[in-house]
């Protein structure tokens, strides 16, 4: 059975695989909030899933001020309650060029915008969930939170960490008939995968991945890690002992080109 998302909160809505996400579920009958920092971006992903029909209001909050998050959540989820939300909103970030050590403070900010983000996304609106016994709850991880990236040691602890939450959340929640899904994808084309200057097998279009994780939340799925030979060869890499786990890793190595550090 298909499940028809009618009021959906989506962070990390104005770049990347938000963005296109945001567009995906966008349709006549559909409310959305849309939360991200860049107002003129977030306007422009706004304006484009209006023209698909879509009702959307737009939050301009950053994942990391727990209050925000709480009042744009609370608000919105009081007008329009809430049946699929999606933390999506993410930062990436690797070792220094020449495998040096991560710049300080890297990993404490990746910690606090991927993991403490999703926190701020989820938390408010758990209480709502399970009063309603209704409703999904979708975490974007990572391939690399299955298996990490050498090169991204910080990055790929806090998709860990967000897998980690996710399936306790799962266990938990499937009592009070809320759903959970956990989003593990490969390499998709956005401003993120850009600076990944390196490998990076499988790569596709954030709009593919949009409709492909769109189909497989309406369908409830639990899990939906893409693309599938990368899934695949994670799933069995995760079986071999961790020497030669290692060494299959080597063709993998990147440098991650910083971003703007906010
Ligand atoms: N692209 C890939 O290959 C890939 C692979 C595996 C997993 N992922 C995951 O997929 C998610 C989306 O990645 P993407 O590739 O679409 O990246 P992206 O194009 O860089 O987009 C990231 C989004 O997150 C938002 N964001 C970042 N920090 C935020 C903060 N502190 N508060 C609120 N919003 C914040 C950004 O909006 P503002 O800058 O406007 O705030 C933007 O909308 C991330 O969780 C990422 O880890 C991506």
């Amino acid at each position: 059975m298909q499940t028809r998302f009618s009021s959906v909160v989506l962070t990390g809505a104005s770049s990347g695989i938000g963005e296109a996400l945001a567009r995906e579920l966008s349709a006549p009958g559909v409310t959305l909030l849309l939360i991200a920092r860049d107002e003129a971006r977030l306007e422009a992903v706004a304006a484009a899933c209006r023209a698909k029909g879509a009702t959307v209001e737009t939050a301009r909050v950053d994942v990391r001020d727990a209050d925000a998050m709480r009042q744009a959540l609370e608000s919105f989820d009081t007008r329009v309650p809430v049946d699929l939300v999606i933390a999506n909103a993410g930062v990436s970030a690797g070792l220094t060029p020449g495998h040096g050590p991560e710049a300080p403070g890297v990993s404490r900010r990746l910690m606090e915008i991927n993991y403490a983000g999703m926190l701020h996304t989820v938390e408010p609106l758990l209480p709502r969930l399970i009063a309603r016994r209704a409703g999904r709850i979708a975490l974007v991880s990572s391939l690399a939170g299955l298996r990490a990236l050498p090169d991204m040691p910080s990055y790929s602890a806090t998709k860990a960490a967000v897998r980690g939450y996710g399936i306790a959340l799962r266990g938990w929640l499937a009592r009070h008939h809320v759903g959970v899904t956990l989003i593990y994808p490969g390499f998709v084309t956005s401003p993120m995968s850009a600076r990944h200057a390196g490998a990076r097998p499988f790569e596709i279009p954030a709009e593919k991945a949009a409709t492909l994780i769109h189909h497989r939340l309406k369908s409830g799925h639990r899990v939906i890690a893409f693309p599938f030979p990368l899934a695949a060869g994670i799933f069995l890499g995760n079986l071999l002992p961790p020497w030669l786990s290692d060494l299959t890793m080597r063709p993998f190595e990147a440098e991650v080109r910083p971003d703007d550090g906010r």
